[in-house]
C-alpha cells in the first residue's frame, strides 16, 4: 500500500520565531491526523535546524526546499545533502516550478540533485506539471511525462522507494484556480502508466504522487478521493497550522 501524505511547502515564508511557532502548532495538532496520512513540513534552509527539535517526537517529518548540485567546496550561498541530512532533515522538494522558472533548474540539475540526496539518505520530492500555455496549447500530457523521463529514468526500482512524484500545474499555483478532480486524476494516472512502463506495475502502485496548487480544506477531499491521488504538495494552506491540519484530515 502506497503511502497518503500531506506535505507543506513554506516557500519563502516565515521569521524563524514564525515557523519555530507554527511547526509547534502542527506538530501539536499532528495527532489529530488519522494514522496512515504522513505529514511533512518544509522549511526555508535557516529554520530546519530549529525546527527539528520541536517536531521530533511528532508524525511530522522535515523537509528542504531545494538543495545543491555539489557535495561541498567552493559554493558560495549553496547548501549541500550533508548539511541538510546533519540537521535532521528527512526529505527534500526538488524542482519545484518556483525554481525551474526563476532559478534555471534545468531537468539535467534535477538528475544530479536527486542522485545526491538519495546517496545522502534524503527522501525526494519531484515537482512536475505544466504551465498554462502548455495546458492550453494540449501539451499537459507530453510535458509531464518528458519530465518524469528526463529526470527518474535515470533512476532505479529501489530509488524510487524513496521518492515522491508532486503533480503541480504551474497555472493552479498560488492563483487560487485548483484543477478539477478529475484533471488532477488523469494526469496522476498518467504519471503511474509512464513509471509502470519503466518500473513495473508494482513499482507504480506504490509510488505516492501528490496533487499541489491551490489545495485547501474545502477541495482537498474531492481530490483526495481520487484513486491515484496520494496526497497534496501545500503551500499557501500550510503557513495555517489549522488549516494544514485540516487538509490532512481530509482523508
Ligand atoms: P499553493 O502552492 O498551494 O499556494 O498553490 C503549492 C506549491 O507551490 O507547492
Amino acid at each position: 500500500m502506497r503511502k497518503k501524505i500531506v506535505a507543506g511547502n513554506w516557500k519563502m515564508n516565515t521569521t524563524v520565531q514564525e515557523g519555530v511557532s507554527l511547526a509547534e502548532a502542527v506538530a501539536a495538532k499532528s495527532a489529530q491526523t488519522p494514522e496512515n496520512v504522513g505529514l511533512i513540513i518544509a522549511t526555508p534552509f535557516t529554520h530546519l535546524a530549529c525546527v527539528a527539535p520541536v517536531i521530533k517526537g511528532s508524525k511530522v517529518q522535515l523537509s528542504a526546499q531545494n538543495c545543491a548540485d555539489h557535495t561541498s567546496g567552493a559554493y558560495t550561498g549553496e547548501v549541500s545533502v550533508d548539511m541538510l541530512k546533519s540537521v535532521g532533515c528527512q526529505w527534500t522538494i526538488l524542482g519545484h516550478s518556483e525554481r525551474r522558472q526563476y532559478y534555471a533548474e534545468t531537468d539535467e540539475k534535477l538528475v544530479v540533485k536527486t542522485r545526491l540526496a538519495l546517496e545522502a539518505g534524503l527522501g525526494v520530492i519531484l515537482c512536475v506539471g505544466e504551465n498554462l500555455e502548455q495546458r492550453e496549447a494540449g501539451k499537459h500530457f507530453d510535458v509531464v511525462k518528458e519530465q518524469i523521463e528526463n529526470v527518474l529514468f535515470n533512476f532505479t526500482a529501489e530509488d524510487m522507494k524513496n521518492i515522491i512524484v508532486a503533480y503541480e500545474p504551474v497555472w493552479a499555483i498560488g492563483t487560487g484556480k485548483t484543477a478539477t478532480a478529475d484533471q488532477a486524476e488523469e494526469i496522476h494516472a498518467c504519471i503511474r502508466k509512464v513509471l509502470a512502463g519503466k518500473f513495473g506495475e508494482q513499482v507504480a502502485e506504490d509510488t505516492t504522487i501528490l496533487y499541489g496548487g491551490s489545495c485547501k480544506p474545502s477541495n482537498a477531499h474531492e481530490l483526495f478521493a481520487q484513486k491515484d491521488i496520494d496526497g497534496g504538495l501545500i503551500g499557501g494552506a500550510s503557513l495555517k497550522a489549522d488549516d494544514f491540519i485540516a487538509i490532512a484530515q481530509a482523508y
